[in-house]
């Protein structure tokens, strides 16, 4: 069953009924203003930082779901709806959402009225724009009175949720001309404020929420659009809010156009005042003048089209296969950019109060970020290095606002240092900027303890090298990857956290996952030595990769397939011995892209025994079997119902490690079928159970073993974006950067016979035409020669290359 349909023409999911599983959203702004917004209208916004600097108010966990949001109340004689159809809930002649490239258009009509409300955060601005269209559709003149609404959030947005005592006291707006600013604590020690304006007359405002909605009511209740009357009312501490009534005539047939602004302003602290108590506007003025009419902000939104063309536009597929091109060319990219910008900030999963930037997190969003906006990867590379310790660890999180580590999750996450290695891999391979491994980059934020980027990278590398444990594996810390295996934490109370209680340091607790990361990330580190010309570093880093190797190899083969760990006591974790949890993922994939046990065979037995015990129509589980029991020794992954989560939920996130194994071994067939499992287009048809967007990843679809098998949860802010996006595009299609030129070995099932992938990088085009019959040996002819090998070696920029590939 579906709700809606993908427009690959205009890169939009037409969402076509307001009755989805759950909201199905869409972001605004991909630079420092942000919003979230669902196909009903509902979400918030907030400038760069999701907890410190909140516009707008949201209620997670609220009943009814998703109330709350930026809501137009059209009063046509009476007769109170909205386009988005909440919150009134007024049904509809028709109703239409069209999220797309960091924008939605919520369209409804009723009565002869149709209210189409497109919202934008154009490239540059500090703000959200609503640009609200209604059309009389009838041969009579219609005059309607509209409403806007948006409630203030004040500020802090964990302060907001919690500290009413002081908090109620507190609002303080202005209204001037129509616009109405947002001023809560400005008078003392913030130097920014918010405006919600509009480029029309307006009839009246409320600012005040108990006056517009009338006290005790819903949004669906709301007293000033019933009464198609605004009462002026300003606020005074209680609850902020802003709203402008226009009153609109429209001739039959006639449309006309509306531009909010709600925008994001700062002054200079020592220039803050216009007057005593009133605050300077300028940035304001000028901002709304920016869309003073209807032109501007059309041509704001073509901006932003042309924006995204380019941003698209340096990698894409053509195919014939529908999914696999819109994945692709659009929302798989798409995610990659949400993902980089948020972390796992804010989503309909996570409240933007919680985590800030993750330095494992982040360091993987680069994968699929680097090519979209290198010199924004280069700067993200800096400030995740700074807050590098000087043995190599890491702060596992830091802030965007202030960019400095975050003191309460601290460290000792022990393979967040190896993810830095391939993310800085990832970005030079891409832009071909060596340049960067000779930044001074901080430890901790000070400046004083600054060394080469590339130091920071020996370091990572050491550090793995230097925290062995007694099979000579990776110590695993409070945990790797995988947040919910905590083998030392030991934890009994609840409600403590799994990733920051307990940490005893037995130096036994060890991880093959991390063993497989160095064999996998650790040749990265070995090539940038020697292009340095640092030959006896390279020599002494391979040693070390061929020394876990073996490692890996005497102590971390299970028969069947690699264990995932030893735990505090020395006893085996993903054994065939263990009762629960005997096979996991995590270390299938690694191992092998890595190359361990390629040639003995134990690779390929290892990926069987994935596919006979993990693998399920709707993605491969984590890890089978499920826990059915708390184990204080292995920690939170013990604690979810079997099939949820890391306890055998499929995680996207490590299905496409599986996937590109399977591609180092060879097995085009089986990469392909996997690949499309998960892949959001290819499981549109079965929305009813998947439940979530069809057009993004979620981070978690539910095991075999849970209740509700098959349906997503915690869609949009994960890794899975990135590692999906260059599962397919770099494995699949076969079109990776590498040091010296783009390598190109296709290996996707023989159902994508022949395609055409466009890449730019390093300024040049690459046109790869690729007839394939689900081979694994590519030849290549470039400009017509034949090519040694399937390296194409980096053009001059301006030029295009022409590859055609038999495979
Ligand atoms: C989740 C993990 C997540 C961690 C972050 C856990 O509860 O299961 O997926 O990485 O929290 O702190
Ligand atoms: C989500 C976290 O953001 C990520 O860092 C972690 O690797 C996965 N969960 C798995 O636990």
């Amino acid at each position: 069953m579906q709700f809606g349909h993908f427009d690959d023409e205009a890169r939009e999911y037409v969402i076509t009924t307001p009755h989805t599983p759950y909201p199905w959203i869409n972001y605004l702004g991909s630079q420092e203003f942000f919003g979230l917004v669902s196909h009903t209208g509902g979400g918030y916004c907030f400038y760069r930082d999701a907890k410190l600097r909140r516009l707008t108010r949201y209620r997670y966990n609220n009943v009814p779901v998703d109330d709350g949001g930026r809501y137009f109340s059209i009063n046509d004689g009476g007769d109170v709806w909205s386009p988005g159809y909440r919150p009134y809930k007024t049904e509809l002649d028709s109703f239409e959402t069209r999220h797309g490239m960091g924008y939605t258009r919520i369209t409804g009509a009723r009565g002869g009225l149709t209210a189409s409300v497109l919202l934008f955060v154009p490239v540059d601005v500090n703000a959200e724009i609503h640009r609200v269209e209604l059309t009389n559709t009838t041969d009579a003149r219609k005059d309607v009175d509209l409403f806007s609404f948006v409630e203030f959030a004040l500020w802090n947005a964990e302060d907001d949720q919690t500290n009413y005592q002081r908090n109620l006291s507190i609002g303080e707006v202005e209204v001037e001309d129509g616009a109405i600013f947002h001023k809560t604590e400005y008078r003392e020690r913030r130097d920014h404020y918010a405006v919600y304006g509009v480029n029309a007359p307006i009839a009246g405002f409320d600012t005040d929420r108990d006056t517009f909605l009338g006290f005790g009511n819903g949004f669906d209740e709301a007293a000033v659009p019933h009464a198609g009357q605004s009462q002026n009312s300003v606020a005074s501490g209680w609850y902020p809010i802003a709203s402008h009534h226009l009153e609109v005539s429209l001739e039959p047939g006639e449309s006309r156009a509306f531009t909010f602004v709600l925008g994001y302003l700062e002054n200079p602290r020592d220039d803050k005042w216009e007057a005593p108590g009133v605050i300077r506007k300028d940035g304001a003025r000028e901002l709304l003048a920016r869309f003073a009419t209807d032109e501007a902000t059309l041509a704001e939104f073509d901006r932003l089209t042309a924006h995204w063309d380019s941003l698209l536009g340096s990698y894409t597929v053509e195919s014939g296969h529908d999914k696999l091109d819109r994945m692709v060319n659009t929302w798989n990219q798409y995610q990659c950019m949400v993902t980089y910008n948020m972390s796992r900030s804010a989503s309909f999963f996570e409240t933007g109060m919680g985590r800030g930037m993750g330095f494992r997190d982040s360091s993987q969003d680069l994968l699929g970020f680097v090519h979209l906006v290198p010199e924004r990867a280069r700067e993200r590379i800096i400030d995740i290095a700074s807050t590098q310790f000087e043995d190599g660890s890491a702060y596992h999180q830091y802030q965007p606002l202030t960019k400095r580590g975050n003191h309460t999750l601290g460290s000792g996450f022990n393979d967040d240092p190896l993810w830095l290695i391939l993310g800085v891999a990832a970005y030079i391979k891409e832009t071909g900027d060596f340049a960067i491994l000779d930044e001074q980059v901080p430890f901790d934020n000070d400046e004083s303890k600054a060394e080469s980027l590339m130091e920071h990278l020996k370091r990572s590398f050491d550090f793995t090298v230097n925290n062995k444990g007694p099979h000579g594996l990776p110590l695993i810390g409070r945990a790797d990857w995988n947040d919910c295996l905590n083998l030392n934490c030991f934890s009994t109370e609840p409600g403590e956290s799994f990733q920051t209680t307990g940490n005893r340091t037995g130096g036994v607790a060890e991880s093959v996952f991390i063993a497989g990361m160095f064999a996998a990330i650790g040749p990265e580190y070995v090539a940038l030595a020697r292009r340095r010309g640092d030959d006896a570093e390279a020599a002494r880093a391979e040693q070390a990769i061929e020394e876990m190797k073996a490692a890996v190899l005497e102590h971390g083969w299970d028969g069947d397939w690699f264990l995932r760990a030893y735990d505090y006591f020395g006893n085996k974790v993903g054994s065939a011995e263990n009762t629960d949890g005997q096979i996991w993922i995590e270390p299938q994939g690694f191992c092998i892209m890595g190359g361990i046990g390629v040639e003995d065979g134990r690779a390929a037995r290892a990926l069987d025994s994935v596919r006979e015990r993990l693998n399920t129509p709707h993605g491969i589980v984590l890890l089978n079997p499920p826990y059915r029991e708390y184990h204080v020794e292995l920690g939170e992954v013990t604690s979810y119902p079997p099939g949820y989560k890391e306890n055998a939920g499929i995680f996207c996130h490590n299905n496409p490690w599986v996937i590109i194994a399977e591609t180092v071994i060879g097995r085009p067939e089986r990469a392909w079928e996997y690949w499309k499992q998960i892949a959001p287009a290819y499981r549109e048809e079965q929305s009813e159970v998947h439940r979530l967007e069809p057009y993004v990843y979620a981070q978690m679809i539910a095991g075999k073993d849970a209740v509700r098998h098959g349906e997503a949860k915690n869609s949009w802010l994960t890794g899975t974006a990135s590692w999906n996006f260059i599962t397919v595009s770099q494995y699949l299609l076969g079109v990776r950067p590498d040091w010296d030129g783009l390598r190109i070995e296709p290996c996707i099932g023989a159902e994508v016979s022949d395609y055409t992938v466009r890449r730019t990088v390093r300024g040049a085009e690459y046109v790869i035409r690729v007839a394939n019959s689900g081979g694994t040996e590519p030849s290549l002819v470039v400009d017509g020669r034949p090519l040694d090998g399937t390296v194409v070696p980096y053009a001059e920029p301006g030029s295009v290359v022409e590859v055609s590939v038999t495979v």
